[in-house]
């Protein structure tokens, strides 16, 4: 099968630089709304029988982001490509994957209903909010993971004096990983509503983090107040310094506020979402996971492992 790349409008600098390392053009496409709002999809070249990677992350403006992926999709499987793969760099409304409140619905689930639905034969994605999310799909995921990135940015810098922290518990696990992988220690920050349930949340750290240089980690950054409040509480501590990474800024609201005043010497984000100028600050710095989506799609058109990219070296 021939491969195709196609991108739709929220992220053009991440796939052409997807395109610029797999050494393929990208396909022409007309992807606009009109006046009323209503978005029109063309596709230029034929796809019939192709392999067919469709380049679309989630960001802002976020519902047309989904609405232009699943508008290719249908303009693809309607031109019969053999097989089309919906890659989305970051997959929104991750933070809503349980019915942990009556009357409340399951966005992340809805979102892969409709994806499949459209006529996507695979998923590829990077750090997804949670790991059971590809679950919610009934056809092939393959989650990527950007820890690697992360992990080499460290070790090039040296680790001396490091240690990993989780902003909450819930990221432990990743925090456990890249810890791991550095070869450093892991503390903890844990959220504590009072007990007589007055008043705002208690944050303790769990660990020793005094005169090291703390690295945060996170999935996603998206209003920044959770790495701001995980950074006070450090610097009351006695870190030396503080590195917050995510895979994801989303870089919300006040979130490019907080940052930028915070007790951050860096923010390490990945393109997976595109950083207009008005995002960036000085102590900003962004890795690409171009060049790791790009071997997974080319693997995945050859019918190779994906899973070979992030096992350790023997
Ligand atoms: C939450 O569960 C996520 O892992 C992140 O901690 C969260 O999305 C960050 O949000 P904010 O930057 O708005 O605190």
């Amino acid at each position: 099968m021939i491969l195709n790349l196609f991108s739709g409008n929220a992220n053009p600098e991440l796939a052409n630089a997807i395109a610029d390392t797999l050494a393929l053009p990208l396909g022409s496409a007309d992807v606009h709304s009109f006046s009323n709002e209503n978005i029109f999809v063309r596709i230029n070249e034929t796809v019939r029988e192709h392999d067919v990677f469709v380049i679309q992350t989630f960001s802002s403006p976020v519902n047309t982001s989904i609405m232009e992926l699943l508008i290719m999709i249908d303009a693809l499987k309607r031109a019969s490509a053999g097989r089309i793969t919906a890659v989305i760099p970051y997959f929104a409304y991750g933070r809503t994957d349980k019915k942990d409140q009556p009357r409340v619905p399951i966005t992340a689930r809805l979102l892969a209903n409709l994806i499949e639905r459209a006529g996507a034969h695979r998923v590829l994605t990077i750090d997804l909010h949670a790991g059971q999310i590809e679950g919610f799909f009934d056809i092939p995921v393959d989650h990527l993971t950007a820890f690697p990135l992360f992990t080499h940015y460290f070790a090039d810098r040296g680790v001396d004096d490091a240690v990993v922290v989780a902003p909450d518990l819930g990221t432990a696990k990743k925090a456990r990983n890249l810890a791991e992988t550095l070869g450093v220690p892991l503390a903890f920050i844990e959220k504590r509503r009072p007990v007589d349930g007055v008043g705002s949340e208690v944050l303790n750290v769990i660990g020793d983090v005094r005169h090291r240089r703390a690295i945060l980690v996170d999935d996603e950054i998206d209003t920044g107040g959770s790495m701001l409040s995980a950074a006070r509480i450090l610097a009351a501590e006695g870190v030396r310094e503080i590195y917050a990474c995510a895979t994801h800024g989303v870089l919300s609201g006040p979130a490019v506020e907080r940052l930028r005043t915070g007790p951050f010497t860096e923010v390490i984000v990945t393109d997976s979402i595109p950083l207009p100028i008005e995002k960036q600050f000085p102590a900003l710095r962004t890795l690409s996971v171009a060049d790791l989506l790009a071997e997974a799609i080319g693997r995945i058109h050859a019918g190779g492992s994906v899973g070979a990219m992030f096992r350790p070296p023997r």
